[in-house]
């Protein structure tokens, strides 16, 4: 939660900060500001309540002069309303140090209590402020005057107030200040937080994430718990939090750019959904022959003798990443495999009592999502070994794990995930094969048969897509109700969850997911004449209870959508229809969810929501 970005070079300071908040305005964007310096060591400070456009009109009007260094924000708000005063940066009393920040303080009050007391006079209802003034404090205890400061003392007086300060706090934060009589250096510290660094020619960038400044460098640097950096033009230098210089080896990322543009589309949530036959393909490719066999080794390290020795898998994650560990637990317990899927923040009881034996898998798009991360640390303290199923490279959960398998989807902006999804699943299903199969569950001739079904599903995906218009009528014949249920059992009992969530998170509308078997014993009582239902019901072993599911729903009045097969199609009676291509009733989640996707964008785009940046959201979750 929470962007921000740095800066520091010859380039247009202002102008490469705004674009950098631009592409992390999903991380939060109730308000905005950036701040930089110019030579001389004046500073430019603005900010705004809402968005990062409104920023941009307002430095249009009355630009920065020659500014060289400089930082930004974006801002999901923890503590204080979203307002131009609890806007970042904020600055201390002498209003010559600004700071920008992403995560909690949770010593806040504390040290606020002792500034009080010293007499600092304080802004703002945020804990970003009291950081401010805790370097101020240290800038002070330097005997520091910041006008009568000789300019070849100002780096390491900064460094060192700054590096004390940081000792001071307790929390998360993902950190970077400037200091006006400094103009040089740019200051950044991470704990709990994201922080990468960019690495230019005569130039670098800081930022929660690569998409911030990928269009100019795409070489960098991710910062751990408990680092620091100071960034100056030509160079970048590394610490721990006592100041012990330490040395980080740079990465390349092949993401680039334009991936990240909305490429012609209304949305970046429409386009993301078209892009998920690729994801699905990107993710399986190179990984998924022969099943059973050791080709995770080499990626991850992780053998099939050690597949063969784990006796549960246990996935954790949170939101729509916990809706594919619920696909991930069906499909293991199909091959007789125990398995538990949890969401990571009720996981803390349960995380003790993981042994040895068992897989924890970690679903996250950011691999940022704190309570996912927490649960990874008390699971692992508990003797599990951690597989990571990330889509973001060198993100904290991949540090953390023991074995990382990357989901290839491509940056995912939007705030309502749908590729993620797809990639995850798509990352389940491999990982479920090669358990059935290195354990003798899947024989070889069955093997050959899952691995071609999976295979065959970037195709069916884009015929599924090819539908969207037919459902977006649906959509908007839907598009005013208030209330909207989605039944379905089995694998597609997750679906009806996500397809809930999908509605909820982007209409701000009613929706409920249940499993159909669920219904008589309560829900079933919610419905109306005239409430849209949702039922996916493919052909299979599911289907006859679901077609019983859905008359009993229609016979209460509800205006049924069933999402079906050809096949099934025939046994489910439904006011309308959305058909999906055949395959395995086992793989239809990665079929069925891009309906209940495309519908959900086209009730929102119906409703005028703003579909990428839904009110109260966040693209990541990075504070419990
Ligand atoms: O980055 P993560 O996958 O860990 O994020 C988890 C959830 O916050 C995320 O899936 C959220 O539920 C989405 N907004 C749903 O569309």
């Amino acid at each position: 939660m929470c962007g921000i970005t740095g800066y520091i070079g010859e380039n247009k300071t202002t102008d490469i900060l705004i674009d950098g908040l631009k592409r992390l305005e999903y991380r939060g964007y109730d308000s905005c500001g950036i701040a930089a310096v110019d030579a001389k060591g004046s500073l430019y400070l603005r900010r705004v309540s809402g968005r990062v456009d409104a920023l941009d009109k307002l430095v249009a009007e009355d630009p920065a002069k020659g500014a060289r260094a400089g930082v930004g924000h974006t801002r999901w708000a923890t503590h204080g309303a979203p307002s131009e005063d609890n806007a970042h940066p904020h600055t201390d009393c002498t209003g010559k140090l600004v700071v920008v920040h992403n995560g909690i303080i949770e010593n806040y009050l504390d040290l606020k209590e002792k500034l009080l007391a010293a007499g600092h006079k304080f802004k703002s209802e945020t804990d970003t402020e009291v950081i401010a003034h805790v370097i101020e404090e240290k800038l002070k205890a330097l005997n520091v005057q910041a006008a009568a400061v000789r300019s070849e003392m100002t780096e390491p007086v900064f460094f060192e107030a700054f590096r004390r300060a940081v000792n001071d706090l307790k929390g998360s934060f993902a950190l970077s200040a400037v200091w006006a009589p400094c103009p040089g250096m740019v200051l950044t510290a991470r704990m709990h937080s994201p922080l990468v660094i960019g690495l230019g020619k005569g130039e670098n960038f800081i930022a929660s994430d690569v998409s911030a400044f990928l269009k100019h460098t795409k070489r960098v640097v991710f910062l751990n718990d408990g680092e620091m950096a100071a960034v100056r033009k030509d160079g970048v230098d590394y610490y721990d939090f006592k100041g012990k210089k330490t040395a980080k080896d740079s990465v390349t990322i092949q993401w680039d750019s334009t991936m990240a543009e909305k490429g012609g589309y209304k949305h970046f949530m429409l386009k993301e959904i078209h892009e998920q036959a690729e994801a699905v393909e990107n993710t399986l490719r190179g990984r998924l022959l022969p099943l059973g066999g050791d080709v995770l080794k080499a990626e991850m390290g992780l053998t099939s003798d050690d597949i063969k020795g784990f006796a549960s898998v246990q996935f954790i994650a949170c939101g729509t990443a916990h809706h594919a560990g619920l696909v991930g637990r069906a499909l293991f317990e199909n091959f007789g495999i125990p398995s538990y899927a949890d969401v990571a923040s009720e996981f803390t009881d349960r995380a003790k009592l993981m042994r040895k034996g068992t897989l924890v898998a970690a679903i996250s798009q950011s691999g940022e999502t704190a309570d996912t991360l927490f649960a990874v640390r008390e699971a692992k303290a508990a003797g599990a070994k951690v597989i990571a199923i990330t889509n973001t490279v060198g993100s904290t959960l991949t540090r953390e794990a023991d074995y990382v398998l990357y989901t290839h989807c491509g940056p995912e902006i939007g705030v309502a995930s749908t590729k993620a999804f797809l990639g995850q699943l798509a990352a389940i299903y491999l990982l479920a094969g090669h358990f059935a199969a290195a354990r003798g569950i899947l024989k070889a001739s069955d093997a050959r048969r899952y691995a071609e079904d999976l295979l065959k599903i970037p195709r069916l995906i884009e015929e599924t897509l090819a539908q969207e218009k037919d459902i977006a009528k649906v959509a908007q014949h839907f598009a005013s109700s208030e209330h909207f249920l989605f039944i379905s059992r089995h694998v597609n009992y997750p679906i009806a969850l996500e397809g809930a969530l999908k509605i909820k998170e982007i209409s701000y509308v009613h929706a409920e997911g249940y499993a159909a078997g669920e219904m008589k014993h309560g829900p079933i009582a919610i419905i109306y004449k005239g409430m849209p239902l949702l039922a996916v019901a493919p052909s299979g072993r599911t289907l006859e209870l679901m077609a019983g599911n859905v008359e009993e729903a229609k016979a209460r009045g509800a205006d049924v959508v069933a999402i079906v097969d050809e096949d099934s199609r025939k046994r489910v009676k439904a006011g309308r229809y959305i058909t999906l291509p055949k395959t395995d009733e086992l793989f239809t989640p990665m079929l069925s969810v891009i309906p209940l996707q495309i519908f959900a964008y086209y009730v929102a785009l119906a409703k005028k929501c703003d579909i990428d940046k839904p009110r109260n959201l966040a693209k990541s979750v990075t504070v419990r």
